[in-house]
């Protein structure tokens, strides 16, 4: 049994099945509709189709309800970018530098994936893979001239994303629209950059996502996914310990998670796909200082009123801020980066591998 299958499932979301086709796999990159899915509806009892599809509904639903209720008291809060910062280890860090590790960590992010800064190799089409209010999208179109396209689930966040656009003179480089990272509305080979920053950890089907990640970047494209993460397992181990599963669940019920995985079991995804370059690390340290940041923030009188008034669901994921400083420090929680390649030939193979099998 592979990680990937051993990865943790908590009861209330989805459990995402792998589907052994009978027919020769063609090239990963090559999608036509039979062959995206990982999910094998045919091969489900009924009943279980109509239970995975409902859950998948209220999973979506959730988190689309979440950032919808939430995201104004964040910008108002915390700006732009609703992702940790990246920090030295160790430093002590003033309020008024959040912000700016928040935009290190887009930067860091891109350096370690080796995007050029070269006005001849730099990315001129992006797609930002759970947007948020698109403060990834606006920054990484300003740094780059490049056009941006990005996607959430909330149409608070899009529409949000697209008025912030509009105000700061981007509405022609970048746009925002309400659509799943599971079923992008993009063609394959789209885009040079294909950004995910902590999004991945909503994704209730991960090889799926992955899937979608590789189809629409282009030939030699890079992927960048930046998100939570639950320790490697040891060889010996067939699922994580019961505590950890406990807590996990814990955090899944506040933030509208569904099954983590680890590091190793994206690292794995991505090479089942033949991608390239892939590298991974684990960023929890140059993290630490973030969680108890928001915690304060949220302790002030402007933090405690805009959360009273923001709603329940808001208020349930502050309490269970905690819990993610408690996941960290016991190894639990992994910040990670995983980033990777597209071939640049992929076009090339796939139409090989189409000629091959069909
Ligand atoms: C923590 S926020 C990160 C936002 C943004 N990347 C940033 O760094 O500011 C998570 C984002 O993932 C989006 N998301 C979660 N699941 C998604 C899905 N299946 N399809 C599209 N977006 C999704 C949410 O709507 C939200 O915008």
């Amino acid at each position: 049994m592979t990680t990937w299958l051993r990865a943790y499932q908590p009861p209330l979301l989805l459990h995402s099945r792998i589907c052994h086709h009978t027919n020769p796999p063609r090239s990963p990159f090559l999608s036509p509709p039979h062959w995206r899915a990982s999910v094998c509806p045919r091969r489900m009892p009924t009943r279980a189709v109509a239970a995975t599809t409902n859950d998948a509904r209220l999973l979506r639903d959730g988190i689309a309800d979440f950032y919808d209720e939430s995201s104004t008291l964040w910008e108002n809060i915390w700006g732009d970018h609703m992702h940790h910062g990246f920090y030295n280890p160790d430093s002590s860090v003033s309020v008024s530098d959040h912000r700016a590790a928040q935009v290190r960590m887009i930067e860091e992010a891109l350096s370690f994936a080796g995007v050029s800064e070269e006005p001849t190799e730099r990315p001129e089409s992006v797609v930002d893979v759970g947007c948020g209010i698109g403060g990834s999208s606006r920054y990484i179109a300003k740094k780059y001239e490049a056009k941006c396209q990005g996607i959430t689930l909330s149409p608070v966040q899009a529409q949000r994303a697209n008025a912030l656009a509009a105000a700061q003179g981007l509405a022609d480089k970048v746009s925002f629209q309400v659509a799943d990272a599971l079923d992008q509305p993009f063609p394959d080979d789209q885009f040079d950059l294909v950004w995910s920053m902590e999004s991945g950890e909503h994704m209730p089907d991960k090889k799926k996502f992955v899937n979608e990640l590789a189809r629409v970047a282009a030939p030699g494209g890079t992927i960048i996914i930046v998100t939570w993460c639950h320790r490697d397992l040891a060889p010996s181990e067939e699922s994580l310990q019961p505590w950890e599963k406990e807590l996990l669940n814990k955090i899944c019920n506040a933030y509208y998670l569904p099954a983590w995985c680890s590091t190793a079991d994206y690292v794995e995804l991505l090479q089942s796909l033949s991608l390239q370059d892939i590298k991974a690390e684990d960023w929890s340290r140059y993290v630490a200082p973030f969680w108890p940041a928001v915690i304060r923030s949220a302790l002030t009188w402007k933090g405690l009123t805009s959360l009273l008034r923001s709603g329940l669901k808001t208020i349930k994921g502050a309490l269970a801020m905690p819990l993610m400083i408690e996941g960290y420090k016991k190894d639990l929680i992994k910040f990670a980066i995983i980033t990777c390649r597209k071939p640049q030939d992929a076009v090339a193979y796939d139409i090989l591998a189409y000629v091959e099998f069909s």
